[in-house]
């Protein structure tokens, strides 16, 4: 048996941010920041919770998929910034779909979040324990970001998206679905790039942590992003024994186009197989991939049959690569 993404759904704040109105907050430019990373806007919820774009994106997923959330076995939510400790986020749209039969829980990974529920979701049901699952990625970072700096400010964006994922015949095998799929973490390195919780309060603490904002050394991201990247990328075709010159698309962490290009030239793919959208959503980390996914779902770019590598990379250190068959 395998895993099919079998609905897809997304929801994007209204608001737009563009480089030029963060030009007005910090001392930057729609040069800097487009030569750069490629981004131009981002959308930034102004009313929005985490939950509620959750929920809007899994209710696309389930119409996409003709399902009903009763029909729903796990709701498995990737995000590092949740609206509340407790509940989880997965919990707060299970009550807003009606998913009554489901467990529902949240995973952090970061910006590799949504790749590594995709890879949960798969072990559940290649081990039979559950048969339909959801999965959103969802961010809403613009909490987390530190408006005064300009070096994170620019970078990210909210936003959320949901696949509907179901129980299909063969392991690995040709039928459509999962065919492989890699991921790692190096929590040794995981300083470059953090954003701490909430401080310690109570009346025996012994220091003061310093900041609560998303902190980053952009070069050594960077860097790290380039290698491991395609090397994941190769390890999960050499597994399926898959040609890369045989994959039609390659959804990445939408973080930055020059990384894209890079991971691109190092696999010796044509850029034209790396689809981006970074330019209007910025890196909306765990909603990345699927945003992306979606995105093509909805234009028909995705035919039954295309092979498709998604990966993920991003805080922890964490990264990872899946293969999929449309
Ligand atoms: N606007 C204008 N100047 C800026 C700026 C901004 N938004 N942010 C930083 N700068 C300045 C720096 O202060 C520095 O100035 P200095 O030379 O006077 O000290 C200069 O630009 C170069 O900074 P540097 O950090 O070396 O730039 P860079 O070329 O490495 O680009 C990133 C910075 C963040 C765009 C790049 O490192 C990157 O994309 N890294 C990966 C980040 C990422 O994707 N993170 C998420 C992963 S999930």
């Amino acid at each position: 048996m395998t895993t099919k993404i079998i609905g897809t759904g997304s929801y994007l704040p209204e608001h737009v941010v563009s480089n030029d109105d963060l030009a007005k907050l910090v001392d930057t430019s729609d040069e800097w920041i487009a030569s750069r990373t490629g981004i131009r806007n981002r959308r930034i919820a102004t009313k929005e919770s985490g939950a509620d774009m959750a929920a809007a994106a899994a209710e696309e997923a389930l119409k996409d998929a003709g399902m009903d959330g009763s029909e729903i076995d796990l709701i498995l939510v990737a995000t590092c910034s949740s609206d509340f400790q407790f509940p989880s986020t997965a919990c707060l749209v299970q009550k807003a779909i009606h998913a009554t039969n489901a467990a529902a829980f949240d995973l952090s990974a970061a910006c590799s979040g949504f790749l590594f529920a995709l890879h949960t979701a798969h072990a559940y049901i290649c081990a039979g324990i559950y048969k339909n699952i959801l999965l959103v990625g969802v961010e809403v970072l613009s909490k987390l970001i530190d408006w005064n700096d300009r070096s994170t400010c620019v970078l990210f964006g909210d936003g959320a998206s949901a696949c509907v994922v179901e129980r299909g015949e063969g392991l690995y095998s040709a039928d459509h679905g999962m065919e492989g799929f890699v991921q790692w973490s190096d929590g040794v390195s995981g300083e470059v790039l953090t954003c701490p919780g909430r401080k310690i309060e109570n009346p025996w603490k012994e220091n003061d942590s310093e900041t609560e904002y998303i902190q980053m050394n952009g070069q050594e991201v960077f860097r790290f992003a380039v290698k491991k990247v395609p090397e994941c990328i190769r390890q999960v075709t050499e597994k399926t024994e898959t040609q890369i010159e045989t994959i039609d698309w390659f959804i990445l962490h939408q973080a930055n186009s020059r990384i894209i290009q890079s991971v691109a030239k190092r696999l010796g793919v044509p850029e034209e197989k790396f689809p981006m959208n970074m330019e209007q959503y910025g890196n909306t980390s765990a909603a990345s991939i699927p945003i992306l996914l979606d995105e093509m779902n909805k234009k028909g770019m995705l035919q039954p049959g295309q092979k498709i590598i998604l990966s993920g990379f991003g805080a922890g250190l964490t990264w990872g690569a899946a293969q999929i068959e449309w």
